[in-house]
C-alpha cells in the first residue's frame, strides 16, 4: 500500500511497538492508544508485556530482539501490522555483551533485531506501510553529545564480535548511526512504504541508564530531568506523542527516509548516516548476520 493512501482514520491502523514495556516504548503505546490506533505491545518480559498490554487496552507479544530466529518465527502470529516502531533499544556500560548467538548485545538488539522483524514483515502477505527507527544525536560526531564518535565502519562483522569499539556508549552511538543510515536505505530499496528514523531527544529518566553506575542512575533519575526544558531535551511522554504522531499523522512528518525529531522538526543527520553506499553496506551487513 503506498503510505500516500494512509488516510483511514486512526482506529484502523494497528501498530506495533518493540521494547513498549517502559520508557519512550511505553508513553508511544499510550499516545497511540489516545489516539484511537490499537496497539501492539511488543517487550522481552512477559509480565511487562501484559501490564502495558492491559493498560493501553492494547494486545500483548514477547519478542526478544537479540534472538532474530525468534523474531522471525513469532512474526505470523502477530496478526496484520501497519506501523512499526522499532524503538526497542540499550546501552550496556562496560561489557561488551553477547546474546546467545555470540553476537554484541547493544548490535544485536539496537539493530540486527530490527532487521529480522522489520525484513520478517515486509515479506509477509500485509506489509506494514509506515516504520520508523529509533536514532539519537548521539549518532553524529559533528554535535557535541559527551558520548564518544561512533565507529563509521560498515563491517557489523567486526562489531557483532565486539571489535572496533572501545566502550558501551560508543557501541550505542554507533548503532544509532546504523538505526539513521537504515531509514534511508530502506526507503531507496522500498519506496512504498514510508520509512523515518526518529530522534527523541535526551529523555533523563528512562531505562536507558540502568547499567550506570550509582551516581550516573541517580543523576539520571533526578537532577537531568530538570533539563527537560533545554533545547536538545524532551519526556518521554512528549517524544512518545512525537512518535505516536510520526507513525500516524496524515500526511507523515517528514519526507521518507528523513530523521524526525521530538519537534516534528527534521533532525540531525550525520555525513555517514547520509551516505547512500554507507546505508546499503549496513542494510546487507546486518542481513548477512541474521541470514537463517
Ligand atoms: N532516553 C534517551 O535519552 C534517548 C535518547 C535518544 C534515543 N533514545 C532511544 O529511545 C529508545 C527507547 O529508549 P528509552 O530511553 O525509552 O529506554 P528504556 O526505558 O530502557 O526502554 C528500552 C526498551 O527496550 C526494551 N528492550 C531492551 N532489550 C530488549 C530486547 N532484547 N528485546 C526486546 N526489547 C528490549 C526494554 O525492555 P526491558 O525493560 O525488558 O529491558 C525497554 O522496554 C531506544 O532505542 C533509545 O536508543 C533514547
Amino acid at each position: 500500500m503506498p503510505f500516500g493512501s494512509l488516510c483511514h482514520k486512526f482506529g484502523d491502523m494497528r501498530m506495533l511497538i518493540t521494547g513498549a514495556t517502559r520508557g519512550l516504548g511505553r508513553a508511544t503505546a499510550r499516545a497511540a492508544g489516545r489516539r484511537g490506533a490499537e496497539v501492539l505491545v511488543t517487550g522481552r518480559d512477559p509480565e511487562a508485556v501484559a501490564r502495558v498490554a492491559a493498560e493501553v487496552g492494547g494486545q500483548g507479544h514477547v519478542l526478544d530482539l537479540a534472538d532474530p530466529a525468534a523474531v522471525r518465527a513469532a512474526v505470523p502470529e502477530l496478526g496484520a501490522v501497519d506501523v512499526v516502531a522499532a524503538n526497542a533499544g540499550l546501552q550496556i556500560r562496560g561489557g561488551p555483551t553477547t546474546t546467545v548467538d555470540g553476537v554484541e548485545e547493544t548490535l544485536a538488539v539496537n539493530v540486527l533485531g530490527h532487521v529480522a522483524l522489520v525484513d520478517a514483515l515486509l515479506a509477509g502477505p500485509r506489509p506494514p506501510s509506515r516504520v520508523a527507527f529509533l536514532g539519537s544525536t548521539t549518532h553524529d560526531p559533528a554535535t557535541p553529545t559527551g558520548t564518544p564518535a561512533p565507529v563509521e565502519s560498515p563491517d557489523l562483522g567486526a562489531l557483532a564480535r565486539g571489535e572496533l569499539t572501545t566502550s558501551g556508549p560508543q557501541r550505542y552511538a554507533t548503532t544509532k548511526l546504523h538505526c539513521t543510515a537504515l531509514a534511508g536505505a530502506y526507503a531507496r530499496e522500498h519506496p512504498e512504504v514510508h520509512w523515518s528514523c526518529f530522534d527523541p531527544g535526551l529523555m533523563p529518566g528512562t531505562g536507558l541508564a540502568r547499567t550506570y553506575g550509582p551516581v550516573a542512575r541517580l543523576l539520571w533519575a533526578t537532577v537531568l530531568r530538570g533539563v527537560a526544558v533545554l533545547p536538545f531535551a524532551s519526556t518521554p511522554a512528549r517524544s512518545g506523542d512525537a512518535l505516536a504522531r510520526v507513525l500516524l499523522d496524515d500526511p507523515a512528518p517528514g519526507a521518507s527516509g528523513a530523521v524526525v525529531d521530538w519537534r516534528l522538526r527534521p533532525g540531525v543527520v550525520s555525513a555517514r548516516a547520509a551516505d547512500p553506499a554507507f546505508g546499503d553496506a549496513v542494510l546487507a551487513a546486518a542481513r548477512g548476520l541474521v541470514a537463517v
